[in-house]
């Protein structure tokens, strides 16, 4: 039961499925647009450019998220957000539509991964978090074990490796 809430019930009007081959071209699309916008406000040109040159090829992320644990967030019958999730707890890859970031729409699609992860009996759940992303993950829960300099087709960058217990129960 979804309701239209605001503030706190921010999120709310979003819901969380399973990944189709269908949404590889949208997805596509979202992760370029995401990195080229919403991540420049903390990474160079340069780096922006490296981390997304262009969309990936659908069929190359179709053969990627369908062997993962991959949950797509959806609004109004759009695809507005997309997480995928690896057998030993690693979360790769949690992605939002520019346009609905800062909506709650990324809790609520990390919420699921962990129940996912809980699901399994995994006791932990680990990344590689950008700069932009690194307060999200603080706030649910996630430790920073260090700070990385990756080199991305030439572009240095820096993230964050980052992780959270699962306690039984
Ligand atoms: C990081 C990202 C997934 C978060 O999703 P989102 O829908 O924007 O986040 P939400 O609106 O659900 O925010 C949830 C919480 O995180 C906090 N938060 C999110 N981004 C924040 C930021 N940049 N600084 C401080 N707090 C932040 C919110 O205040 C909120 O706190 P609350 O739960 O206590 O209310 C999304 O912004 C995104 O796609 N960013 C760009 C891509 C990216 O860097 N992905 C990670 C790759 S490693």
């Amino acid at each position: 039961m979804d309701a239209k809430v605001d503030g706190a019930g921010a999120g709310q009007t979003a819901r969380i499925r399973d990944y189709r081959a269908s949404d590889a071209p949208e997805l596509a699309r979202l992760f370029y647009e995401t990195v080229r916008s919403v991540n420049r406000a903390d990474y160079s040109e340069e780096q922006v450019r490296a981390w997304a040159p262009r969309p990936p090829d659908p069929a190359e992320l179709h053969a990627r998220a369908a062997g993962r644990r991959t949950l797509v967030a959806e609004e109004g019958g759009e695809v507005v957000g997309f997480a995928e999730l690896e057998e030993d707890g690693h979360l790769d890859t949690l992605y939002l539509r520019k346009d609905v970031v800062g909506r709650g729409i990324g809790r609520k699609l990390y919420e699921a991964v962990e129940r996912e992860a809980r699901g399994w009996g995994l006791g932990r759940i680990y990344t590689e978090a950008s700069i932009t992303a690194r307060p999200f993950f603080e706030r649910r829960g996630f430790r920073v074990v260090r700070e990385r300099s990756v080199m991305v087709r030439g572009a240095s960058m820096t993230n964050f490796a980052m992780e959270k217990d699962l306690p039984p129960g």
